[in-house]
């Protein structure tokens, strides 16, 4: 594990934070006077229903989206203090569906130097980090199978060296196989370099699985917060409670 001297013991803090949207129905409050802080080195799983505020959350942290109010910090500069290039780089961001550049694997991989007029980085080192065969590098990217275009699309995250990951979903679409995959990835990148990923997913083992700390997001408000041993077996709030009762009576009619 490595600890730079400079590494800020707060990956992300939320303080009050709201956000509304403009919809049919007029405006809505999606997240509500939020609060909540990530510890550099966290491994956070936020669940909660559809349409709660979840990835609202996620693009408040790499200047997406901005709050309406409150404040968001990352590595302790609030977030609209940061130049979004440079913020964007420190918090890279996954979603469910790969997006896929025109042009090669190498060419997909190679992205973020050519925006920073830098040197390509080593695209057999970044697939090979992916668990992918440095063969891949020549192919059009457009024509990997779905779990192979995700690995891309985390590898071409790494290789901005980000300090935090945001990931929405980012198993969802992919079978159990390429799942485990990411899956066991992402767990080790965080365990081993101490770097912090904020984990959206509605898959409530998974969350259990891979998360140190679990946020339970209603409501536009972080409504149980708990490490996440405590937040599945000693929910502390009615809200916790039921979430997990579902999550309990969900997964005996899976099984
Ligand atoms: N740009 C937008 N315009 C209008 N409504 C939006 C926009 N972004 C999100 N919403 C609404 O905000 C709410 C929260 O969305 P979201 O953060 O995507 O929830 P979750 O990820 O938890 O499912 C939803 O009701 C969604 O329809
Ligand atoms: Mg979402």
């Amino acid at each position: 594990m490595t600890h730079s001297a400079r590494e800020h013991p707060w990956a992300l803090q939320f303080v009050n934070v709201s956000k509304w949207v403009v919809g049919e129905q007029g405006r809505r409050c999606v997240l509500d006077r939020l609060n909540g802080r990530v510890a550099t080195g966290t491994l956070l799983t936020l669940v909660g229903p559809s349409g709660a505020g979840k990835s609202t959350l996620l693009s408040l942290c790499n200047l997406l989206q901005t709050p309406d109010d409150g404040e968001v910090w990352v590595l302790g500069r609030e977030v609209r203090d940061w130049p979004v290039s440079q913020l964007r780089r420190k918090v890279g961001l996954v979603w469910q569906q790969p997006v896929m550049l025109p042009g090669t694997v190498a060419d997909n991989l190679a992205l973020a130097a050519r925006l920073h007029h830098e040197p390509p980085a080593d695209g057999a080192a970044l697939l090979c980090r992916v668990g992918l065969p440095a063969d891949l590098l020549h192919r059009p990217a457009h024509e990997l199978s779905g779990g192979q275009m995700q690995r891309v699309a985390l590898a071409r995250t790494l290789a901005n060296q980000p300090d935090i990951l945001l990931l929405d979903e980012v198993t969802s679409a992919l079978d159990r196989e390429a799942a485990d995959v990411i899956e066991k990835l992402i767990v080790e990148w965080v365990n081993s370099e101490h770097k912090t990923a904020v984990w959206v997913t509605h898959d409530t083992e998974q969350a259990r699985r891979v998360g140190h700390e679990t946020w339970l997001i209603a409501e536009g408000r972080a409504v149980e917060q708990a490490p996440t041993a405590q937040f599945f077996t000693a929910p502390q709030t009615v809200w916790g409670q039921r979430w997990v009762l579902a999550g309990q009576s969900q997964g005996e009619r899976n099984a």
